[in-house]
């Protein structure tokens, strides 16, 4: 089958993040070996894996959505609900526990009107926790969108998000809680 015939056949996928995806799928033995990094492609487009993308994907690497639906469940950092603008990644792990992680989310959640897993009502953020940023001796440190943030303190939380009105905020679901960013960047 051609590429094109592809992309007709399968039109929830973009000629684009069919061709990423291909590259990809070049470098793996078996198609679902791509899984993470197919479901990472969309997302990158789309913000989020909404069910309609998880179908395409399954279907694209002859998949079951179940067993798509798996890896993307395991993996915190795929989106299965809608999310704002950009993505908080607050790290509540051990270090930056130790360095008072727990008052600066509480800092985090007053100035933005969310806890963890809600998108503010401008739908500017969404708070997320995640296990560990590798960069525990710069702690307490979260990402916001792609910029590392670290030796946060309260000062450091009004300044990165100056401007931001705490108003009511929207729930949002991630997935579950058992991979780092590490393992992000390193995929
Ligand atoms: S424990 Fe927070 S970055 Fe490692």
């Amino acid at each position: 089958m051609s590429e094109q015939q592809l992309i007709q056949s399968d039109i929830a996928l973009s000629a684009e993040e069919i061709q990423q995806i291909d590259a990809e799928l070049a470098h793996m033995p078996q198609k679902s070996g791509a899984a993470i990094d197919a479901l990472k492609i969309v997302q990158r487009q789309r913000g989020w894996i909404s069910d309609e993308s998880l179908m395409a994907i399954a279907r694209y690497l002859d998949m079951s959505p179940e067993a798509l639906e798996g890896v993307a469940t395991f993996y915190n950092l795929i989106y299965r609900q809608p999310v704002g603008n950009k993505v908080v990644l607050f790290c509540d792990s051990v270090s930056c526990w130790i360095c008072g992680c727990d008052g600066v989310k509480q800092k985090i959640s007053e100035k933005l009107g969310v806890d963890y897993g809600e998108t503010t009502a401008d739908n500017q953020y969404t708070l997320i926790p995640v296990p560990c940023l590798g960069a525990c001796d710069k702690a307490p440190v979260m990402m916001v969108g792609d910029d590392l943030h670290t030796n946060l303190n309260n000062e450091k939380i009004d300044q990165i998000f100056s401007g931001q009105v705490s108003t009511t905020a929207s729930t949002t679901e991630s997935t579950a809680e058992s991979t780092t960013t590490s393992e992000e960047e390193g995929s």
